[in-house]
């Protein structure tokens, strides 16, 4: 057995995507444990860019099984896309290369629905969600009025839970959100249509991941989003309705605690987020104009400019105790270049006393002023170091820092979105 958890270590977007596509290479099977398609994984390969948002980052690897497992919530047009876009490209030319829970629940129209009619009546107070229909997808798994992946696979079973949940939300998309109803027959209709297309990849992944562990494969367990957008550890209610933490990779995918032998968090050398919510190291100036620029800081889902800060380490040493991180994988190195001094937290103030964690209370994390420690930048471009002795003496400082701070090794440092721009310091499995 050798595993390995790779989760986002501040508010997403930290390069999840190249790290896991960059480690797959070693992995035999790939698996994505929660969320859906509010994700985005930015995959780059001999200069051609690929964006997934649902199917694991082993997709671009042909002899990888990727498991989109029971913790996701699953939009069957965005899967059946995606899939055929890749294939257009060349890639995912085996049905086999991706297997789906039937446990995974579904996203339906109605859940987008009530996900945007949402966010319109919450006005200035809005989350900022992507729109997918994620929370409401998540909420019906919670009432019991979802549908699974595997009710794709059974029509009359599948007519019943449709009509029996259009009863509630077609009330409330026309009494409430004022659109107009759904038609279930139409819903139906278009929800067999994907289970044909689908039907070759479902099945109970549990057994098919099981047996994996059993024989000694080395498997990667994809987080997306990250820790602070977990619904319990996030900076609720400004997250995403699904548990962001490594211990979800169990739940999620269905493998028991002793299964996970470490954890990587995912960690931008700087900090952004996307949506609304506090941000204490927030450059609202030109400083994170500049970071949003050369970072290229766009939301890959949403195409949203990315609110761009210094890096946090309060934030990042939350991220260590909560997915009991044995290693760091250090994104967007480059960067930083040329950005001179350069300003870390390292603690908050809030009403005039220190604090060294985040609190509960979202005002309150509102309120924190962070403490800074400023650290000398570097000007060389670090896109061509290949080793860690290759950086310049300030970067090296900047990487041995943040070790320090959090008492976790920097395992893996990127200095560029290419595979190849990335100096591995110990063995992932
Ligand atoms: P939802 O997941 O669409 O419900 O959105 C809830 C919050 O999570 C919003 O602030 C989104 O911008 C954020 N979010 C969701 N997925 C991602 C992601 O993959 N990266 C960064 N932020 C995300």
């Amino acid at each position: 057995m050798s595993t390995l958890v790779i989760v986002g270590a501040q508010w997403g977007d930290e390069g999840k995507g190249k790290i896991v596509d960059l480690l797959t290479s070693r992995a035999d099977v790939v698996v994505r444990f929660q969320g859906g398609n509010n994700a985005g994984h930015t995959l780059k390969v001999a200069g051609e860019q690929i964006i997934v948002h649902l199917i694991p980052s082993g997709i671009l690897y042909p002899n990888i099984t990727n498991v989109i497992a029971n913790g996701l919530v699953v939009d069957p047009s965005v899967l059946i896309s995606e899939k055929a876009s890749l294939r257009e490209r060349g890639h995912f030319l085996k049905d086999s290369q991706l297997i789906v829970s039937d446990r995974a629940q579904v996203i339906m129209p109605y859940h987008k629905i009530i996900d945007q009619g949402r966010e319109d009546l919450l006005g200035n107070a809005k989350i900022g969600t992507t729109g997918r229909g994620i929370g409401p997808a998540y909420e019906d798994k919670a009432s019991r009025m979802g549908i699974r992946m595997g009710d794709l696979l059974r029509p009359s079973s599948l007519r019943d839970r449709i009509y029996n949940a259009m009863d509630e939300k077609n009330f409330l998309i026309e009494r409430r959100f004022k659109r107009p109803k759904l038609n279930p027959e139409e819903v139906v209709q278009e929800y067999l249509g994907y289970a044909e297309q689908l039907a070759p990849h479902i099945t109970d992944t549990t057994i098919v991941l099981q047996n994996f562990v059993r024989g000694g494969s080395h498997v990667l367990f994809e987080g997306a989003q990250g820790t602070l957008l977990d619904i319990d550890h996030g900076t609720y209610p400004f997250v995403t309705s699904s548990n962001v933490v490594a211990g979800n990779a169990c739940a999620g995918s269905g493998v028991g605690p002793n299964v996970i032998e470490k954890c990587w968090g995912v960690v931008k050398a700087y900090t952004t987020r996307v949506g609304e919510g506090a941000f204490p190291t927030e450059l609202a100036d030109g400083l994170g104009e500049e970071l949003r620029e050369k970072g290229g800081e766009y939301g890959a889902t949403t195409g949203r400019p990315r609110r761009c800060g210094w890096l946090d380490t309060v934030v990042l040493n939350h991220s260590v105790r909560l997915n009991g991180l044995t290693g760091i994988a250090l994104t967007k190195m480059d960067v930083l270049t040329g950005i001179s001094p350069l300003s870390v937290a390292i603690g908050y103030e809030l009403d005039g006393k220190p604090l060294d964690h985040i609190p509960s209370d979202i005002t309150e994390f509102g309120r924190v002023k962070p403490r800074y420690r400023e650290v000398k930048g570097w000007e060389e471009p670090l896109s061509d170091c290949r080793s860690f002795d290759d950086l310049p003496k300030s970067a090296r400082d900047y990487v041995e820092m943040i070790e320090h701070v959090s008492g976790v090794p920097v395992t893996l440092i990127s200095v560029g979105p290419a595979r190849e721009q990335s100096i591995l310091r110990r063995t992932p499995f």
